[in-house]
């Protein structure tokens, strides 16, 4: 029998900061009731410590998935690291964390795909490992998305917070793991969620700073629509196709963007509130850490052979939707 990729531990990193949206008020034109409502959030976690990048939380999130599971790093084959924030535009963080936890026996390299990063990783590792050619693979998404919002811009500044979780994929003999997957992207939605300048096509400059083409920008309106259509489009096929009914499914895993696309697509799959991953009101949008971090909260909720739906939207466009049978109880 083809083997399943299937996820063994969880590990997760959160700053101890919390901008608070009081804090945020102080700041930009906003109020907590602006917040709450249009989104969820009540507050987030920020990396505060000078001359780290998301390779700190990243370490930290992978050596607590190996303690868990009690495997040692150079038993890893391949390390992933999802993210839109990596330490250094050239220089993976993936082969930084590698290296710093002891993955002598990995390659290792750096995934982007926005928001869906974590899933299209989910995926990807899912393949070294259903191929036979793996069999330990360390999956890390998160970021730090502090290091390129604009804290004086009300209308990103609220959203997005800094965070980190990783996952450990192994071989898994009884069918559990992955399932199957559906993923998709758009390159013509990139004009409503990017950071303009700093790569190819604009490269840095005294002019692209000033004018803040660093920071991510957002029309959040016109990614709204495509996410809550999308992300319940996917959401719902997977389960049709897969014969799938809202009492099938024991948990929905999806990313944490905002309160309101979350609920439309749990309504559309006819998914009740009680079976939902939310963190978002502690977390914000931590872009690729939305994922892993929901599974760390969750764990010990978690039983084997439990059916998850993950869902996920963003930049790029990229989406998808991934059903996955959870293969462990949480000690
Ligand atoms: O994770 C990657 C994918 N990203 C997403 O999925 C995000 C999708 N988009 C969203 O979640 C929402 O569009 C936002 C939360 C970003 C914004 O919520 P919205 O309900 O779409 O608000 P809006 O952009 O339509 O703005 C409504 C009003 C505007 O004022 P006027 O023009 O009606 O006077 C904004 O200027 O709210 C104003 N506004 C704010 N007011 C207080 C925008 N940001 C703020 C703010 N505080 N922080």
């Amino acid at each position: 029998m083809k083997p399943t990729a299937a996820i063994t531990a969880v590990g997760g990193y959160l700053p101890e900061f919390k901008l608070t949206n009081s804090i945020l008020e102080t700041m930009v034109d906003t109020s907590d009731e602006w917040i709450t409502t249009r989104t969820g959030i009540k507050e987030r976690r920020i990396l505060k410590e000078k001359g780290t990048g998301v390779s700190y939380m990243g370490i930290k999130a992978a050596e607590e998935a190996l303690a868990k599971r009690g495997m040692k790093a150079n038993e890893l084959d391949a390390v992933i690291f999802s993210t839109v924030t990596p330490d250094m535009p050239v220089a993976s963080s993936a082969a930084f964390v590698a290296s710093e936890i002891g993955a002598t026996n990995a390659f290792a390299y750096d995934l982007q795909a926005a928001c869906s990063g974590f899933l299209y990783g989910l995926f990807t590792a899912s393949q070294y490992i259903e191929s036979g050619r793996m069999e330990r693979v360390l999956l890390i998404g998160g970021d730090k998305m502090s290091s390129i919002v604009d804290y004086s811009d009300r209308t990103t500044c609220v959203i997005f917070g800094d965070g980190c979780g990783a996952v450990i994929l192994e071989a898994n003999p009884e069918g559990l793991g992955l399932q199957d997957s559906i993923l998709r992207s758009d390159g013509r939605g990139r004009q409503y969620l990017n950071i303009k300048a700093g790569g190819s096509m604009y490269p840095p400059s005294k002019e692209t700073v000033e004018l803040g083409e660093h920071y991510v920008h957002q029309e959040g309106q016109q990614v709204f629509k495509f996410a809550v259509t999308n992300m319940a489009d996917v959401s719902a096929k997977i389960m049709d196709r897969n014969n799938l009914h809202a009492d099938d499914v024991n948990w929905l895993v999806p990313h944490q963007a905002n309160k309101r696309i979350i609920d439309a697509t749990a309504k559309r799959m006819g998914v009740g509130p009680d079976k939902v991953m939310l963190n978002i009101q502690r977390y914000g949008n931590t872009t690729n850490g939305t994922l892993p971090l929901c599974l760390y909260d969750y764990e010990s909720q978690l039983r084997k052979g439990d059916s998850l739906i993950f869902a996920a939207f963003g930049g790029g466009f990229t989406w998808g939707a991934i059903y996955l049978k959870w293969a462990y109880d949480a000690a």
